[in-house]
């Protein structure tokens, strides 16, 4: 046996030399080692052997396949490296290249108009998406049973808590932790029990609060209309405050500005409600403040020309990537 032994290894061993791919020295490994292999063969036959044969051969095919397996893994490794430096790799070929992503529309536009807000003072403020009835509408002026509680088909999750259906909530919260003057800004997602062509049931909004001493009208006036001017990027755009009525405010206005000759609503906004600044706590007689809040996807589609509400949130890349000279 010893004497098949030794030719074993020499055959083994002028099939290592002759191997030059990875998959021609898998067929060996296995010729030798595998289930069926001519060494595992070797091995099967030692159950016939007398007690000190099988003591001798034994010790004899452990050390063949020691040596088998080191010369294998041997192998592997010359072959691993003349294949990496000369076979794998081509670096004549030109690279593949790396495409960078764009940032989402909305990114961009929440990042426009916080930009335009911050130089005018405002920083970013935030609260909870699963919002307590309180701050939603309650603290707001808006009372259970309000009508105004129609307007905004609330997801509610139990008798306490609900999906915010506006940024406003956050005029109450910011007020409660900072004492006037104050004015901040919130970027953020709301939700509407609403869903069609026009309508996704989360939409983005941005909420303003400004409260001062002697704010008044004009100071919302003024700022609103350049803010807008400036988003749009427009200094003869047109715009209208048209009287409207939001509980939280009063008075209350909407802005429409002219698109493509007809008035397009964009925002919401009024001076803050005596009654919201009572609920917390701040002496209406000393301060006064302006709000307003905008829809994003609106604004966006306006500036960037699109017509579907529905793109946002598709995430189609050919409608991503024509964004992506907007950083
Ligand atoms: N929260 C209102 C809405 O979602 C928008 C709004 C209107 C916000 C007037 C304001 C405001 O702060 O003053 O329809």
């Amino acid at each position: 046996m010893s004497i098949e032994i030794t030719s074993l290894l020499s055959s083994f061993k002028k099939e290592l030399a002759n191997c030059n791919s990875n998959n021609d020295l898998m067929k060996i490994k296995s010729n030798y080692l595998g289930k069926k292999g001519l060494l595992t063969e070797l091995f099967s036959q030692m159950k016939n052997l007398e007690l000190d044969e099988k003591k001798t051969k034994g010790a004899l095919l452990n050390q063949t396949k020691i040596s088998i397996e080191s010369l294998l893994n041997a192998k592997s490794k010359e072959l691993d490296s003349f294949n990496s430096t000369d076979n794998e790799i081509d670096i004549s070929l030109p690279a593949r290249g790396y495409t960078i992503g764009s940032h989402h529309p909305i990114t961009i536009t929440i990042n426009e108009i916080t930009n335009i807000l911050n130089k005018y003072g405002f920083s970013i403020s935030d609260g909870p998406e699963i919002e307590d009835d309180y701050y939603n509408f309650e603290a707001l002026n808006i009372p259970k049973n309000h009508p105004a509680r129609d307007m905004h088909d609330t997801f509610y999750i139990n008798n306490e808590k609900l999906l915010r259906t506006h940024t406003s909530s956050v005029q109450i919260r910011s007020m409660l932790e900072q004492s006037p003057p104050l004015r901040i800004m919130t970027p953020g997602k709301v939700y509407r029990c609403d869903s069609d062509p026009t309508h996704s049931p989360m939409f983005h909004q941005i909420e303003g609060l400004s409260v001062e001493k002697n704010i008044n009208f004009c100071h919302l006036k003024g700022f609103l209309t350049e803010f807008i001017k400036e988003f749009f990027d427009d200094k003869k755009i047109e715009i209208r405050f048209r009287p409207s009525y939001f509980p939280f405010t009063e008075p209350s206005a909407e802005i429409d500005i002219q698109f493509k000759n007809k008035w397009l609503e964009v925002l919401g906004c009024g001076m803050v409600h005596p009654n919201v600044l009572r609920n917390v706590k701040i002496d209406h007689k000393i301060f006064s403040g302006f709000a307003f809040g905008l829809g994003i996807e609106r604004f966006a589609m306006l500036k960037y020309g699109i017509s579907d509400l529905r793109e946002f949130f598709e995430n189609d890349l050919s409608f991503l990537s024509q964004f992506e000279s907007i950083r």
